[in-house]
């Protein structure tokens, strides 16, 4: 039966591991994306979700025609796939929308850079036949993240009917940053978006962004990026030589977390177990929590350069604070990334090794997937550090203020999603500058009680404002209007 209502995403709800005696047990996919829209589709019982199958134990379940009800998984070729995913999306467009090349060395388009992206082509086409082969007519379509960036303009291609969304969970490049891709890339980029109706980010600003950078006036068409001021319609004018001028609209809708379900997750007699344990390794020390993956654009290594500056700059906390670091390892296949998670785990043991005695370890660090740490650790928050580059939004600066048992002081990033909601009540920092976010850490740790408090009640109503639920739908409305 075709569907009303699909999704598009790299990831799916479900992962697949194959164990040695043949058998395929299936867990829950990781990641913001991941949660967020599990938990709203949960509400749309006939939606569809379409995702790649991202490892062996995936790709077995394919062949054997094992899936979830509302989920197809798409067995891309391997090679095809670790060009598309590694190759473009989590070498080249992460990079770029996240500034972490280091321009000197990088990036490199060359002939191999030109092979991956024809692979990247694939594999978003591969989307593209999936979901028109499975739409109903006039169907809404929600296409997610950098991974599918063409996939809009295909789909509108094979499916003119269709009602097509695109989401962006990173930020997005600025023009300029946007121009250091070749042309015709940039260009096919741009492309890919617009065959969208509608286009979703986070914030304002990286919506902004998107339509400073979508200016094409080339052989394939132009594009010219709208923002009036006191008109609520923003987006992109575009006309593909041929066709009839469209209009794309762009939008911010910040997603943000169920309160409810989060604290009800975080009461599970796992997380007490875990909070039992961490409760005695901390004794009566204050805590500063973080939680991320091991990902470059994270900045983990600036926090805890961070916290051994607070340590030096205000010794009265040596003894009185730990902390707690939960660092997941995320793609490892990258090199870039397994040095990045070592120098991570270093830095903690040099930390450690400075600063520790017999009765106190400064930082807690655990370098693997344990979400019940997590959670347990988000109870016992004091202080939130959050100190990303840049993040699409940063969910975690959404989760620790709903669960914490005290109340915490948010140590936010400028460069966080999550700032623009939550800068009233956040302890605001440049990522790069070690010795703010040392100084912010101190001025989180002394905050009176009282203020702490407030500041977090504020911070969880602003955080819990468009639950996924919501804010599926507030995509969805606007799409089945059209
Ligand atoms: O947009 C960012 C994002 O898709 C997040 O939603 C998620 O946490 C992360 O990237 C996952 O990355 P990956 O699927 O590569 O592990």
């Amino acid at each position: 039966m075709a569907s009303q209502v699909l999704v598009a995403a790299n990831r799916g709800p479900l992962s697949y591991t194959l164990a040695a005696d043949g058998t395929l047990g299936a867990r829950r996919g990781g990641g913001g994306l991941v949660s967020g829209l599990s938990a709203a589709l949960a509400e749309q019982p006939d939606a569809l979700w379409i995702c790649a199958a991202l490892s062996e134990g995936d790709r077995e379940a394919v062949r054997r025609g094992e899936s979830e009800p509302g989920v197809r998984m798409l067995a891309v070729d391997p090679a095809v796939y670790e060009d598309a995913y590694n190759g473009i999306a989590n070498s080249v467009l992460w990079f770029l929308h996240h500034g972490l090349w280091n321009t000197p060395r990088e990036p490199v388009f060359d002939a191999e850079f030109r092979r991956r992206w024809d692979s990247y082509r694939t594999y978003n086409r591969t989307f593209a036949e999936a979901l028109a082969a499975e739409a109903a007519d006039g169907a809404a379509v929600l296409v997610q993240d950098y991974h599918l960036a063409l996939v809009p303009g295909m789909l509108r291609e094979l499916r003119p009917d269709l009602r097509i969304a695109h989401f962006t969970h990173t930020p997005w490049a600025s023009a300029d940053d946007l121009r250091r891709l070749p042309g015709d890339v940039r260009e096919e980029l741009l492309w890919g978006m617009l065959g969208a109706d509608e286009l979703g980010f986070h914030t304002w600003g990286w919506a902004s962004a998107f339509v400073a950078g979508a200016h094409v006036d080339g052989e394939g068409g132009t594009a010219q990026g709208l923002w009036p001021s006191g008109d609520p319609w923003r987006g992109v004018r575009h006309r593909r030589w041929g066709g009839p001028e469209r209009r794309t609209r762009v939008a911010a809708y910040p997603l943000g977390v169920d309160g409810e379900e989060l604290r009800a997750l975080a009461h599970r007699p796992e997380v007490e177990d875990r909070l039992a344990a961490l409760r005695a390794e901390v004794g009566d020390c204050r805590t500063i929590v973080r939680v991320d993956r091991t990902e470059l654009s994270k900045n983990i290594v600036r926090g805890l350069l961070a916290y051994r500056e607070l340590l030096t700059a205000h010794p009265e906390w040596r003894g009185r604070v730990v902390h707690l670091a939960s660092a997941y390892p995320s793609r490892q296949d990258l090199e870039v990334y397994r040095d990045y998670t070592e120098a991570v785990s270093a830095l903690a043991e040099r930390i450690n090794a400075e600063f520790g005695t017999e009765a106190w370890t400064p930082v807690l660090i655990s370098v693997k997937d344990d979400f019940a740490r997590s959670l347990a650790a988000y109870r016992m928050a004091d202080v939130a550090l959050i100190n990303p580059l840049r993040d699409g939004m940063n969910l975690v600066a959404k989760e620790i203020p709903v669960v914490s048992e005290q109340g915490c002081a948010l140590v936010l990033s400028t460069g966080a999603g999550a700032y623009e909601e939550l800068r009233e009540d956040a302890l605001g920092v440049n990522p790069y500058d070690v010795s703010e976010t040392a100084e912010a850490l101190h001025r989180a740790l002394a905050m009176p009680a009282g203020e702490r408090a407030d500041r977090t009640k504020r911070l969880a109503a602003a955080a819990t404002a468009l639950p996924p639920t919501t804010w599926l739908t507030a995509q969805l409305t606007p799409l089945l209007q059209r």
